[in-house]
């Protein structure tokens, strides 16, 4: 009864800043479980290098690339009229796409602050929104949120702007899961830990170095994550495994906020 629980056949899920990282994973993860993934991201070289990577490994055409920067709503509206001509149904999107600043609040300027919140956080509203309307319409989909732990804490290193903007992701997750169960759409965040990926060049797992020994130190699994260890929660959220859960935040830390 429960073997089909992760069966994604005749899905079809859009995940942003999939050339990379979480994203990436997110689309690997999706197409093994038989759904067709759609990449968009700013990064040609490597939107176009992962969506090739799965379409030879899974053999056909599971896997499309477009090169869109999601936080602008010129692309988006131009991505998402694509996707909709082209696919029956959008059953999945995944918010994704992001970028990380850190330093301190008094050196940061109106125009960081705001080019963080427009990736981050304005991108999950346009993408939300053009892809919402067409869930609507099916009265059926899922959205996934790709929140952090800076959501709910204000980590050890500055970096306000983005906590800010992945809070910010926390409470549209919320109001969304609220306002669209009507539709039969559910909203649910995930909170990555620390995770070696592209926006994370220089986390290690060594703890000779004294950031990265105190880094680890805040970690009760005492490590940081590979990015491929957030994908089953991916596909949780995406897949009927999940029916009956909307509007939360689930945490893939390695116990981070358990301390
Ligand atoms: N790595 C971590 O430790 C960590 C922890 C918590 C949450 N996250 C979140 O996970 C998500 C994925 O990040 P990652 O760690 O995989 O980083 P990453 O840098 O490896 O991947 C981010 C991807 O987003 C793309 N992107 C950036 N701006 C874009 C735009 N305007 N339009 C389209 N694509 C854009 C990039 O090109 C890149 O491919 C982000 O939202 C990030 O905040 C990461």
């Amino acid at each position: 009864m429960y073997k089909q629980i992760f069966n994604l056949n005749k899905e079809t899920a859009v995940i942003t800043g999939a050339g990379s990282g979480i994203g990436r994973e997110a689309a690997l993860i999706l197409a093994e479980y038989g759904a067709k993934v759609v990449l968009l991201d700013i990064n040609e070289e490597n939107v176009f290098k992962t969506a090739n990577q799965i379409n030879k490994d899974l053999g056909g055409n599971c896997a499309e690339a477009i090169i869109a920067d999601v936080s602008k709503e010129e692309d988006v509206a131009e991505a998402v009229g694509k996707i909709v001509d082209k696919y029956e149904h959008v059953n999945t999107l995944i918010n994704n796409a992001g970028v990380m600043k850190q330093g301190p609040f008094e050196k940061l300027t109106l125009t960081e602050w705001k080019a963080i919140m427009d990736i981050n956080l304005n991108s999950a509203f346009l993408m939300s929104s053009y892809i919402g309307k067409h869930m609507i319409e099916q009265n059926n989909g899922k959205i996934i949120n790709m929140a952090s732990i800076s959501s709910v804490v204000a980590n050890r290193e500055s970096q306000s702007a983005y906590n800010v903007s992945k809070a910010g992701i926390h409470m549209l997750t919320k109001c969304l899961a609220v306002e669209w169960a009507k539709y039969n759409i559910r909203v649910n965040s995930i909170a990555p830990g620390y995770t070696k990926t592209g926006m994370t060049k220089n986390l290690s797992n060594d703890s000779t170095t004294e950031s990265n020994k105190k880094l680890l130190q805040n970690i009760p699994m005492n490590r940081i994550s590979h990015p491929s260890e957030i994908a089953g929660m991916i596909l949780h959220l995406a897949s009927e495994a999940s029916s009956y859960s909307t509007g939360g935040i689930y945490s893939v830390d390695g116990g981070y906020l358990a301390y």
